[in-house]
């Protein structure tokens, strides 16, 4: 016994119980202690890039302040509109190596969590609203900054999608679409990217806090999806440190200078905590201290910013998302004559979110400075148009209506101002300032040919003026190159890729979670079920604004021959030939939804994305594209089986280039899961009677009855009305009725022979 204890345990042993509840909290806001052989690890914000705040003293006062610089790439919203993971990756792997020459072994991202409202305050911080493209971006940022040797935290573990009351909201979500929403990234990206930590989230989930949520942290997480990395705390969210403990909670941050390393302590020596729970946590930060600190060191390259800096607006470019462009507006030809560009925000750029995330760039490149260099010399007028803080100024707008009028064109920079949205509280409403929509509408009216650049973290609404403009730029908050990148694609230079990974609807009261968001009296009801995003939008059969997987780039494509098969080892595949019919080179992303066979078990959204794959095409150029996808990504999560499952039946595969613009369909045929229900006398008439085996066992039995009670059930069965009516009630209700060919002890008989014959 006590061979196999220290065996397990070899850290956890050579330390005293003190020493050991130590190292299970912060020694200072972004570092953990060091504890005989177990070096400290050093923490720093990102994701998009590293937040190197000082501390002043010995565990002091964070400053959010005066942080170092550092390169601040797209923020996530932007990086999610790439729907490119290889990006993503490089992203990652540059702020990996900026994180090792500041001594950084852990950088606190990838944000995955979905984004169920568009009012959510940090949705600048996430990817999507869909779980499969959470799932590729963050971990591409996961595998990115760990193949540098930089530990990733997956953050906010679980269910943490609003701000509101965001530190004791319970959000209330049922077990189908916590599987298949929420948790389902995590689960993804834990499984194959396997991050060396997750970050519990500050809210609770069905009533327990995820820092104490032993179900969350030791059953799913860890015993479920073989998790072996370290769960810390977010900052502040442990109420009770043993309780946490206990829960699976490795590391509480940030510091409480020894507060709750004492309660821990006495927690043990009174029996409350079974000191193996500590010794795991204590080997597992053991290993987590072992994993990230193994790669830094002090005297490596020294880092190339400028690098950096290219590669952000590299970046930047990639995730832009051409919305509209009728008319061919754009590209801008420089040579066509004067470009007004108006706005605040091309002069003084929103790049990123305010909170934990904010960086302090290296450079900056804004809009109007970059479209100024990009003509050639070519005349570009500017006027600012607005206030940033959206008070009224009649002469701004005055002065900017006369430039638009005088120009050739007009570019026009509107976004939503930084106090808006932030970390920490989530947003009343969808819509642009008022100035900024007032000026849209004289903007427009002097000047037809207008090109808008939104500037935003959340989406914001487009309708009705949308209507208004011909060209219409989703520029979200582009980090620090944003301005380069707005600038290449308005004139041409690089072609717009981007792809919406987030619905953005006609108005805010057609958002699926929009009547039970953001809830009250400290409970959030995931109302919406499964129907998040565009699964909701689809099967509401809402009109948006522009949805799921839209985005428009300087030329055309088509798509030709799908087809779908079953290949080996459990996956399917889906191929078929694109083609670029347009006059340019671009980029096409082929997404590929499924939809359910007809009669469901369950309510399925009309349609998900499984899978999608981006080909670069030169103008009449074909390629074929394989987007393959696991057969177990057909599943359900079924509360019923306790598992995922898939049912068998004919299921559309889909191609798209967006979730409304399906290019073609093929069936595909797969046999389904093997259930592990049973028939008892509990299932209904209607189960019973759709039952592979019990169907045809039940219609035998009314057979055989129907000689002794004249034709009951058949004739009952025989009336439509009847048999729905008599659908909903279990068997052994019907068994009881005195006409009833099925008797209660033939009931048993009938339950026994339909478990031994499995099905699915
Ligand atoms: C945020 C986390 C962040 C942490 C440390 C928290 O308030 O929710 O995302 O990593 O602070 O700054």
């Amino acid at each position: 016994m006590t061979q196999h204890t220290s065996r397990s345990h070899p850290t956890a042993d050579a330390l005293t119980l003190t020493e050991k509840a130590s190292l299970t909290s912060g020694a200072g806001d972004f570092v953990t202690e060091a504890v005989a052989a177990v070096p400290a690890v050093s923490m720093s914000d990102g994701p998009h890039g590293l937040r190197l705040p000082k501390e002043a003293g010995d565990g002091g006062q964070l400053d959010l302040h005066s942080a170092s610089p550092a390169t601040c790439f797209p923020p996530a919203v932007a990086l999610g509109s790439s729907w490119d993971a290889e990006l993503a990756e490089q992203v990652a792997g540059a702020i990996a190596v900026e994180a090792r020459d500041h001594g950084v072994h852990v950088v606190l991202g990838p944000g995955i969590n979905i984004k169920r409202s568009p009012l959510c305050g940090r949705n600048f911080e996430y990817f999507s609203e869909d779980p499969l493209l959470t799932a590729e971006l963050g971990g591409a940022v996961v595998r990115g900054l760990q193949r540098s040797g930089v530990g990733a935290a997956l953050k906010h573990f679980a269910a943490n999608n609003q701000e509101t009351d965001r530190m004791r909201v319970s959000a209330d979500v049922d077990e189908r679409p916590l599987r298949e929403i929420y948790l389902r990234a995590f689960e993804r990206i834990v499984r194959r990217d396997r991050p060396w930590s997750v970050m519990s989230a500050y809210n609770a989930l069905n009533g327990t806090p995820l820092s104490e949520n032993r179900r969350l942290l030791t059953d799913i997480l860890r015993r479920e999806w073989g998790f072996d990395g370290i769960v810390m705390s977010d900052w502040g969210a442990v109420r009770d440190r043993v309780a946490a403990l206990a829960a699976g909670l490795d590391l509480q941050m940030p510091t409480t200078r020894g507060r709750t390393d004492a309660e821990v302590v006495h927690a043990v020596r009174s029996g409350e905590l079974d000191v193996r729970e500590l010794d795991a946590a204590v080997e597992r930060l053991a290993l987590f201290a072992r994993r990230t600190t193994a790669a830094v060191s002090t005297d490596s390259d020294p880092v190339d910013y400028e690098e950096h800096h290219a590669l952000a607006r590299r970046a930047a470019e990639r995730c832009v998302v051409l919305l509209k462009n009728e008319r061919e507006l754009l590209p801008f030809d420089p040579a066509a004559g004067s470009l007004a560009v108006i706005g605040e925000l091309a002069r003084t750029p929103r790049y990123q979110g305010a909170g934990s995330s904010q960086v302090t760039p290296t450079h900056l490149d804004t809009p109007l400075d970059a479209l100024r260099e990009s003509t050639g010399g070519a005349a570009v007028e500017y006027a600012p148009g607005y206030r940033i803080d959206g008070t009224p100024d009649e002469e701004l707008l005055a002065q900017a209506v006369r430039l638009a009028a005088g120009s050739e064109s007009v570019v026009l920079f509107l976004g939503l101002p930084a106090q808006d949205e932030s970390e920490g509280f989530d947003r009343d409403h969808l819509d642009l300032p008022a100035v900024q929509l007032a000026l849209l509408e004289r903007i427009t009216e002097a000047n037809p040919r207008t090109a808008v650049v939104l500037s935003n973290g959340g989406v914001v609404r487009t309708a009705p003026w949308h209507e208004r403009v011909p060209a219409l730029v989703e520029g979200w908050l582009l980090g620090q190159g944003g301005g380069t990148a707005l600038a290449r694609i308005l004139f041409g230079h690089a072609a717009p890729s981007g792809r919406l990974a987030e619905t953005i609807p006609l108005r805010l009261e057609d958002a699926p979670s929009h009547l039970s968001f953001p809830g009250e009296e400290g409970h959030v009801r995931y109302g919406e079920g499964v129907f998040v995003g565009y699964r909701g939008h689809d099967q509401r059969g809402n009109d948006v604004a522009f949805p799921f997987g839209h985005g428009l780039t300087y030329t055309t494509f088509t798509y030709s021959d799908l087809a779908v098969a079953q290949a080996p080892a459990d996956r399917i595949e889906a191929r078929l030939t694109v083609t670029n019919t347009g006059p340019r080179s671009g980029r096409e992303t082929v997404q590929i939804y499924v939809s359910a066979p007809d009669g469901s078990r369950v309510a399925r959204p009309p349609r998900e994305l499984r899978g999608f794959a981006q080909v670069d095409l030169e103008p009449g150029q074909s390629r074929e594209v394989t987007v393959t996808f696991d057969r177990a990504d057909l599943a359900y999560y079924s509360e019923r089986e306790t598992g995922w499952f898939v049912e068998g039946g004919t299921y559309t595969v889909a191609a798209g280039a967006s979730s409304r613009d399906i290019r073609c369909t093929a069936p595909l045929t797969v046999d389904g899961d093997v259930s592990t229900v049973r028939l008892t006398g509990r299932s209904t008439l209607g189960e019973w009677l759709s039952h592979p085996v019990g169907g045809p066992l039940l219609l035998e039995a009314f057979a055989a009855g129907r000689t002794q009670h004249s034709d009951g059930a058949a004739g009952a069965l025989a009336d439509p009305v009847l048999r729905r009516f008599l659908a909903g009630m279990p068997l052994e209700v019907i068994a009881e009725f005195p006409q009833s060919p099925v008797s209660p002890s033939h009931l048993d008989a009938l339950c026994e022979r339909a478990a031994r014959t499995p099905s699915n």
